[in-house]
This record gives structure tokens, C-alpha cells and sequence, in this order.
């Protein structure tokens, strides 16, 4: 967590082409509804199970949910679960506000910024699943520190989950995959949820493509699916 007043880095890009104008009246209009009140909310102690009308079962944060299709298809098949996406590129929050015309209920909360906010208001064990799919592999070496996976990062989102809780990651990017499992093993208790070569290779039922993965796809990139569990 940055000392106050420390203002934290962002590498990223946040505007892309400028919005349609339907677009831009959902970032006006739809966006206030449904903001994470990260700005209000306390270090380290806050429930994210408050942040909603009714208190859902669970809640599973997704960092970086790019154009919002995963998120949108996990809030629609977990009716009973609170959803709480990061996502500092506009258009790509745009992109998730529509998607959520298809989800019932108000049982999603954005904060269209930084993840790294939520990660440290949150109190501990308050997250059921993590999700970080095909984070921003900063692939030049001088640049690495800009990777959001980190030996932090990984030992916050290990507080952060329940017991039993999920860490969900992927990506194709060789250097990163090197990165994220030397990261995972380095820590004492995060577990390896799978048992075999498939469950590298092969997305599971509930965990639905997303678009930078179709597009590496296109491209003939091979996406590696991780699954790590915090011991009940
Ligand atoms: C390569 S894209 C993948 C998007 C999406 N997960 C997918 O698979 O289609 C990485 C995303 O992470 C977002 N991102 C980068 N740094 C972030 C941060 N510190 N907090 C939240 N999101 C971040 C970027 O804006 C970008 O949309």
C-alpha cells in the first residue's frame, strides 16, 4: 500500500478510440450506479460484501477484466455471487456496462481504475476468487516491476481469499508464465489446483474465453490456465 499522500504508478493505458456516443452516455449514466466505493472505504477492514444491495453469498474480484466478457458471463451463471471488476481502460468499461444489459440483479461493482485500490482496502479473507487473465506481460526485462503479478501482489491476494478460496490466472506469454509459477512456488502455502497437463492446457467449464485469449489464438499464441487455492 503506498504511504499517504505517495502517489502509486500506473503504466497502462486508460482512453483508447474516443466512445460511440451510446458508449460514453454508459460511462456518464451507468457508471455511477454501479462504482466500488474505493475512495470512502477503509484500509484493510472494508467488506466487500456491503458494497451491494443484498449481501451476496461470496464475492470474486476480477483484476484488469479487459472488454468484460468474463466477468459479465461469471455474474451471469453465479446469481448468488457479488462481482467486483478493476478495469482502468475506459472503453473497456464501457464494453462491460453493456454487457451487463444480460445480468440480473445489482451484483456487480466497478471501480474503473487501478486494482491495487481494492487491494488494500479490502479486509482479509473477504474474496472467494481472484481472477487475473492475461494481465499485461510488460515483456521487456527493464520493464518487469510494471507487472501486476509480484512475490506482493501474490502474498495480498493469498490474505485476500478465503480459505478454500480460488486464484484463477492465464496467459500466453512464456516469460510471464515463468514469472507467475516461480511467484506461485515461492509462496508457502498458495497449492496448485490441478492434477494434470489438461489443466494447463485446457479451459474448465466455468471459465469462458475471453477476447485478448481469442485473439492469441488468432494469432496462434497457446494460452496456459492457472488454478491456485488457499487451503481450507
Ligand atoms: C492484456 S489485457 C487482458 C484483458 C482481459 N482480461 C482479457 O483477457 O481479454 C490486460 C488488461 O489489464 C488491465 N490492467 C493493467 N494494469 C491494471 C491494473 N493495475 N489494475 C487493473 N487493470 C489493469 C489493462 O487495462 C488491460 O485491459
Amino acid at each position: 500500500m503506498p504511504d499517504p499522500g505517495e502517489e502509486r504508478l500506473f503504466f497502462g493505458r486508460r482512453k483508447g478510440r474516443p466512445l460511440r456516443a451510446g458508449m460514453q452516455r454508459r460511462i456518464d449514466e451507468d457508471l455511477a450506479v454501479r462504482l466500488a466505493p474505493v475512495e470512502t472505504s477503509a484500509a484493510n477492514a472494508t467488506d466487500p460484501k456491503a458494497w451491494f444491495p443484498q449481501r451476496p453469498r461470496a464475492v470474486w474480484l476480477e483484476i484488469g477484466f479487459g472488454g468484460g466478457e468474463h466477468l459479465a458471463w461469471q455474474a451471469r451463471h453465479n446469481p448468488e455471487v457479488g462481482l467486483v471488476g478493476c478495469e482502468p481502460f475506459v472503453n473497456g468499461v464501457a464494453s462491460l456496462l453493456r454487457h451487463l444489459d444480460d445480468v440480473e440483479g445489482d451484483r456487480v461493482r466497478i471501480h474503473p481504475d487501478d486494482a491495487r485500490d481494492v487491494l488494500d482496502v479490502l479486509m482479509p479473507e473477504s474474496l472467494e476468487r481472484i481472477f487475473v487473465l492475461h494481465a499485461d506481460p510488460w515483456p521487456k526485462r527493464r520493464h518487469h516491476y510494471r507487472r501486476i503479478v509480484q512475490h506482493e501482489t501474490i502474498a495480498r491476494f493469498y490474505e485476500l481469499l478465503q480459505p478454500g478460496g480460488i486464484l484463477r490466472m492465464a496467459t500466453d506469454d512464456p516469460g510471464y508464465l515463468v514469472w507467475i509459477l516461480s511467484r506461485i512456488t515461492a509462496h508457502p502455502t498458495f497449492r496448485w489446483a490441478g492434477s494434470s497437463m489438461a489443466d494447463f492446457t485446457e479451459r474448465r467449464d466455468d471459465w469462458p474465453e475471453t477476447r485478448y485469449e481469442a485473439k492469441a489464438r488468432r494469432e496462434g499464441r497457446m494460452p496456459v490456465y492457472m488454478e491456485f487455492r488457499k487451503p481450507a
